[in-house]
């Protein structure tokens, strides 16, 4: 028998690759309930994710995440934003394999996640050039281990979206 796919979508990328933006507008088309990750780890923390980064570091920022996400994998149907550094943590590669459901890169030139994330005050891990640079390259090999790749370059959220929902795997 073949077992169906769950009806849930992780979406994950860079910071800065539209991951929120983009979630948003998949939920709505697909009248899924959205989870997104820093949000829903906000709240359960009552800080901003800056904060939890300032007061107790990456390594809880990270503990707290797998935990949430855990959680958020209960759900389907859903459309899952990850964080930047979700997919790059292999014990949550782990998990969403073993929960199932589809993974989608959101695939964006690194100059633009650059631009993007230039100035952006809540992200922590965004320092400088070289920081960047480094953290870009450690997250690709496991950003290319995600069911489906789209290319974000020169496309609105809205035909993002239509990519997404082009790839019929549901
Ligand atoms: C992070 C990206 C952020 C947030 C946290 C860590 C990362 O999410 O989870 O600052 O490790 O790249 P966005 O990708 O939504 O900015």
């Amino acid at each position: 028998m073949i077992r169906q796919r769950r009806k849930v979508i992780y979406l994950l990328g860079f910071m800065g690759s539209g991951k929120s933006t983009v979630g948003n507008l998949l939920a709505r088309a697909l009248g899924w309930p959205l989870i997104d990750l820093d949000t829903v780890i906000e709240a359960g923390q009552g800080l901003s994710i800056r904060e939890i980064f300032e007061n107790s570091g990456e390594p809880f920022f990270r503990q707290v995440e797998h935990a949430a996400l855990t959680a958020a994998s209960q759900a389907e149907p859903a459309v899952i934003a990850l964080g930047g550094g979700t997919y790059a943590q292999p014990s949550n590669v782990s998990l969403i394999r073993e929960a199932g459901g589809t993974t989608v890169w959101l695939d964006c030139p690194p100059d633009l996640l650059r631009a993007r994330c230039e100035g952006m005050e809540h992200r922590p891990l965004f320092r400088d050039e070289q920081a960047f640079t480094q953290l870009f390259a450690e997250r690709l090999p496991y950003y290319r281990l995600a069911d489906f790749r789209i290319s974000t370059e020169g496309r609105k959220p809205e035909e993002v979206v239509e990519q997404i929902l082009s790839l019929r795997v549901f």
